[in-house]
């Protein structure tokens, strides 16, 4: 049984936290007592964010306006964050999808998907594990999805970035897990946050296994206080993971087609 993970008055590295998911985490983090770094590129809405917790709950918050589709800025947003203070939870959330078909989404786009959702990903755990290993504890939340578990058409990049992410932090887990340092992936089902809408993917509203931001947040954060390796919010979606892996894969990725193909055909 891992000890319980302490928040208040430790410092939180939360990326993509102008919306979604990631502004569920700085709000349930600075409840509990964190100080925060915020960063997305909408640094008014971080700002924003910012003051209203620091008010609400007495905690410190930075926000840092980053582009992690740049090459680069992971590095120079970790350099920022860890100056002068001990991150000792990254929250590695900021991503994005794109639906339609391989050959028809614009290469420069799924590009930066990858930069965005596996090499920053890759990046910012990295920085952040060799500080933790120095210290001897800390955590690292790495924000997947359930469209690692399966391929996924016209989600191929973004179900393939996730499971990168999936697979990535398992590993990193197992390395680490003797040392007191938590690894989680966080494979969320459809959740209605901006995703949707960035990613044309339709309306998350009335789909299978539908959970809020908030909920997704308290799964991940009872992983964190557990040590659990990975965290699927909802049953219906845990369950549907292990499905995917006694069927076969042909059938599976048929199936993940035409969920897709039907959840689009929402209107958002
Ligand atoms: N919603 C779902 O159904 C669902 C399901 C499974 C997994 N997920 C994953 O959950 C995570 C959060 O997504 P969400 O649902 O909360 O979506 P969201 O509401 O669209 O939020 C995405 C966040 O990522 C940031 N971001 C996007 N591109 C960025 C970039 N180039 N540089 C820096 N920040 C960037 C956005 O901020 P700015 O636009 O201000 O930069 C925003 O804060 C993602 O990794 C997503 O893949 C979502």
């Amino acid at each position: 049984m891992a000890a319980r993970w302490s928040y208040a008055g430790r410092w939180a590295l939360v990326t993509g936290s102008s919306a979604g998911i990631g502004e569920a985490f700085a709000r349930q983090l600075a409840a509990k007592g964190m100080n925060l770094v915020l960063t997305a590129r909408r640094e008014d809405r971080l700002r924003a964010l910012g003051a209203e917790l620091e008010h609400a709950h007495g905690v410190a918050v930075v926000p840092i306006a980053c582009d992690l589709a740049r090459p680069g800025e992971a590095d120079r947003l970790w350099a920022g964050a860890s100056e002068g203070r001990t991150i000792h939870l990254l929250v590695n959330n900021a991503g994005f999808g794109a639906r339609g078909a391989f050959h028809e989404i614009p290469l420069a786009r799924q590009v930066e998907m990858v930069q965005v959702n596996c090499t920053a990903v890759l990046e910012l755990a990295h920085h952040a594990l060799n500080a933790m290993r120095e210290k001897g504890e800390g955590g690292i939340i790495n924000v997947s999805s359930i469209a690692a578990f399966q391929p996924v058409a016209s989600l191929s990049t973004y179900a393939a970035s996730k499971a990168f992410v999936l697979s990535l932090s398992e590993a990193i887990w197992s390395e680490v897990r003797a040392s007191g340092i938590r690894v989680i992936a966080l494979c969320p089902g459809r959740t209605p946050t901006e995703f949707q809408a960035v990613a044309g993917t339709g309306s998350a509203d009335s789909a299978f296994g539908v959970r809020s931001p908030d909920q997704v947040v308290a799964a991940a954060l009872d992983a964190l206080d557990s040590g659990r390796s990975y965290e699927v919010p909802g049953l219906e979606n845990y369950l549907a993971t292990w499905l995917v892996r006694v069927l076969p894969r042909s059938a599976v990725t048929r199936a993940a087609k035409r969920l897709v193909s039907r959840a689009a055909e929402k209107k958002s």
